[in-house]
């Protein structure tokens, strides 16, 4: 049992293998929140007289204590919790006041699927159990179900909430968190991960103490500029040691997390839909599903809590035939020609394709309708005759030939306006009557809540899918929403409607088309969220292709999200997003840790760069099942560091995979060494192999575990920048 029930206290207790959850039912009445961290026995609850405050009491006879105080499971509104509620809910007379109180509850011996959004699910019995627990506000009748579901192999408890209008008014919910945690300190600082185009997932680590803060977006996406990720996490604590809470939503559109500290020193999350521009109309009867929350605590700092959410979402969040199956390396004509190709070109990269070992061809933007640049043609998903004159099915039958697969690039959410659907249709667009469209990319946002939009877009997408032998689609997504209005419903739904409409046709597509591998992409990493990766198991990380770049992306991608999700490429240099000019062994080291795939022109290569490509694909194949389904672990970070150091290791530790990458010279720089803190320390490490360049490690035959945990090995010295290197050991 994980989830246990004190029936004398009232007290529920949720273990993990490593952690423990626990709260209380106060007076009959409100669930109070006692515990979230390490294994421990939770013996002892409050008193209410520790609670007095300034705030006026609960609408009950005689309580001395103060809402406004009590660590809650759940708030409401305006009933004396002064801080974010959970839950605000409009009522015909235009009250929002709600008091919820617990009514009961339910254990589960399982994991059930979320109605309407993606969630994490559990394959077998036993995997997951979940605590259903009941609150009710008793005027208007109204009932809020709390879920607590348990995952105790990978310490992570996810929390969703549902409310049910059992009262006899139709309701507008104003706001709905996934969960709420009321902590007893506030003595953390918050790592979150913002950024922009390009730039995406920039660590931050600020403290949080006697601030508020929101991390969030309210861009009808994830987005580049906040992710759904957080952490909160001791300030002493480091990759290695250390407290850490780590959050995450599976949603993709516009989310919020709240963080609020009391006058009391308590610290209040929030998470969940942004309520921001949101309101659900519920009749009697209706009820409404909040998105999935994530949480997992580690005790060993942020690279415990990686391997607990690395886990946890291939075990539980991705899909089961994709999860744990190797990527193709993959060859992407986006950087090598842009917009600019016909059939001749495609069969010369497709024939390169095959000669360096790439296992798929990845058609990208500009095959369909008239498209030769982004103004015009989203939304006519058939090809462009001219640069295709025998069409689809010909080149993919032509890469099939040369024993490469076939993939292709759609951008299935938007249309332009210079296009035939746009023109049979301008109504299937998100607009507002009589205001201008706001055009992004040139391009406008198909209503995906209105359903007759989705039902077009599976048939056209089934219909291009049926037509060729296609095993990859590169889903894009590049604009944020504006002038979001619909006929058919209330303002405030309609972003949701959105990503309820896209999940739907999604997961329509992927039942459809069982074995097609579906990536996910907006302008790069705009939508990498747990919402799309449910459904699309890897994600391109970044537009941006440069390798120094790509090691902070990448290194702060991996605290939330495992490698075998993200797509890293080589690309030409000087790089197209920044012009730096770094070595091709640089560059491969580190696409070479994630989805390994290439992204500039072959045929422009000189015969021996030809022939490192293909070497160094075959390398990365040989370790491809350690890179994708080995355990990943930072060890020293390019934010705050002159060498950027990560490795692999097997769940034996027998085999690792170790970088390193100083990407600037510093003159007379100090010398530092780079440990393997997660060696086994009672094994012996022969040295395999290293890497082939300038930066070439001494050789050595073995060396002890608990060397390389305690002491480690120097990255070797060479003049000029973009240096790295890798050893790979094996004990036998
Ligand atoms: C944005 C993506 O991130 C790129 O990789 C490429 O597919 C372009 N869109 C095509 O328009």
């Amino acid at each position: 049992m994980n989830i246990s029930y004190n029936a004398p206290k009232k007290r529920f207790t949720l273990n993990t293998a490593h952690t423990t959850y626990a709260f209380e039912i106060w007076d009959n009445l409100y669930p109070v929140h006692l515990y979230y961290g390490p294994k421990a026995v939770i013996t002892h609850g409050f008193k209410p007289e520790d609670f007095n405050s300034f705030s006026p009491n609960p609408n009950f006879n005689n309580k001395s204590y103060s809402l406004d105080t009590l660590p809650l499971e759940f708030s409401s509104f305006g009933n004396s919790d002064y801080r974010t509620p959970s839950v605000q809910i409009e009522f015909e007379n235009g009250s929002k006041i709600t008091d919820f109180i617990y009514e009961g509850f339910e254990i589960v011996p399982f994991k059930a699927p979320l109605k309407t959004l993606p969630a994490s699910f559990s394959h077998e019995k036993d995997e997951a159990e979940t605590l259903i627990l009941t609150l009710k506000d008793l005027i208007s009748g109204c009932k809020i179900e709390l879920y607590y579901s348990v995952f105790p192999h990978t310490d992570v408890i996810t929390k969703s909430t549902k409310i049910l209008n059992s009262s006899q008014e139709t309701l507008k919910v104003l706001a709905l968190a996934s969960g709420q945690i009321d902590f007893h300190h506030s003595n953390f600082d918050l790592i979150h991960l913002c950024g922009a185009w390009a730039r995406e997932r920039d660590l931050v680590r600020t403290s949080v103490h006697k601030t508020a803060h929101a991390i969030e977006s309210k861009r009808g996406a994830s987005g580049h500029h906040q992710n759904p990720f957080m952490a909160l996490v001791d300030p002493n604590t480091t990759e290695f040691h250390g407290d850490c809470y780590g959050f995450n939503l599976i949603y993709s559109g516009s989310f919020k997390h709240q963080l609020e500290v009391s006058p009391y020193d308590q610290f209040r999350v929030v998470s969940g839909l942004n309520p921001f521009n949101f309101s659900w109309v519920l009749l009697p009867d209706e009820s409404f599903e909040s998105p999935e929350m994530i949480l997992t605590y580690s005790a060993n700092g942020l690279n415990q809590m990686s391997q607990n959410f690395h886990h946890f979402i291939k075990q539980h969040v991705l899909s089961p035939s994709f999860a744990y199956l190797e990527r193709p390396v993959l060859i992407n004509n986006w950087e090598a020609t842009y917009f600019d190709f016909d059939e001749d070109k495609l069969k010369a990269l497709i024939c390169s394709a095959e000669e360096m070992g790439a296992e798929l061809f990845v058609l990208d933007d500009g095959w369909f309708g008239n498209r030769n640049d982004d103004t015009s043609s989203l939304g006519d998903w058939f090809e462009n005759p001219k640069k295709l004159p025998n069409g689809i099915k010909a080149i993919a039958q032509f890469a099939v030939n040369h024993h490469v697969n076939f993939g292709l690039w759609v951008e299935p959410e938007m249309v332009s306006k210079n296009s035939h659907l746009y023109r049979a249709h301008p109504e299937y667009c998100l607009q507002t009557p009589s205001r201008p469209q706001t055009e992004g990319r040139n391009q406008l946002i198909l209503d995906l809540s209105n359903s007759e939009v989705c039902d077009m877009l599976f048939d056209n997408l089934a219909t291009l899918l049926k037509k060729a032998p296609i095993s990859y689609v590169k889903w894009d997504m590049n604009r944020n929403m504006t002038e979001v209005y619909s006929e058919r419903f209330n303002q405030g739904e309609v972003e949701h409607r959105y990503y309820l409409g896209l999940y739907a046709l999604i997961k329509r597509l992927t039942t459809a088309f069982p074995s097609v591998l579906f990536e996910g992409c907006s302008g790069g990493g705009g939508r990498f969220d747990l919402g799309i990766l449910h459904f699309m198991p890897q994600n391109w990380t970044s537009d941006n292709t440069d390798a120094v770049a790509r090691l902070k992306i990448q290194y702060a991608t991996s605290l939330a999200y495992p490698i075998i999700t993200m797509g890293a490429h080589i690309s030409a240099v000087p790089n197209h997003q920044t012009g730096r000019v770094t070595p091709f062994s640089f560059r491969a080291h580190v696409a070479m840790s994630g989805n390994l795939g290439v992204e500039l022109d072959p045929t422009a290569l000189t015969e021996n760069d030809l022939t490192a490509l293909s070497e160094f694909i075959k390398l990365y194949k040989s370790h491809r099942q350690l890179i994708q389904n080995g355990s990943f672990y930072r060890i020293s970070s390019p934010f705050e560091n002159t060498l950027t150091a990560w490795c692999f290791l097997s769940s034996d530790a027998r085999e690792i995979l170790l970088f390193a990458f100083r990407p600037f010279k510093i003159a007379n720089m100090p010398l530092k060494k780079i440990k393997c803190p997660y060696a086994d320390e009672n094994l012996n490490y022969g040295l395999v192999s290293t890497s082939f360049e300038d930066t070439k490690p001494e050789a050595f035959s073995d060396i002890h575990g608990s060397q390389l945990k305690y002491d480690g090995l120097y990255m070797p010295h060479a003049q000029g920048d973009f240096k790295s290197c890798y050893w790979y050991l094996k004990s036998f």
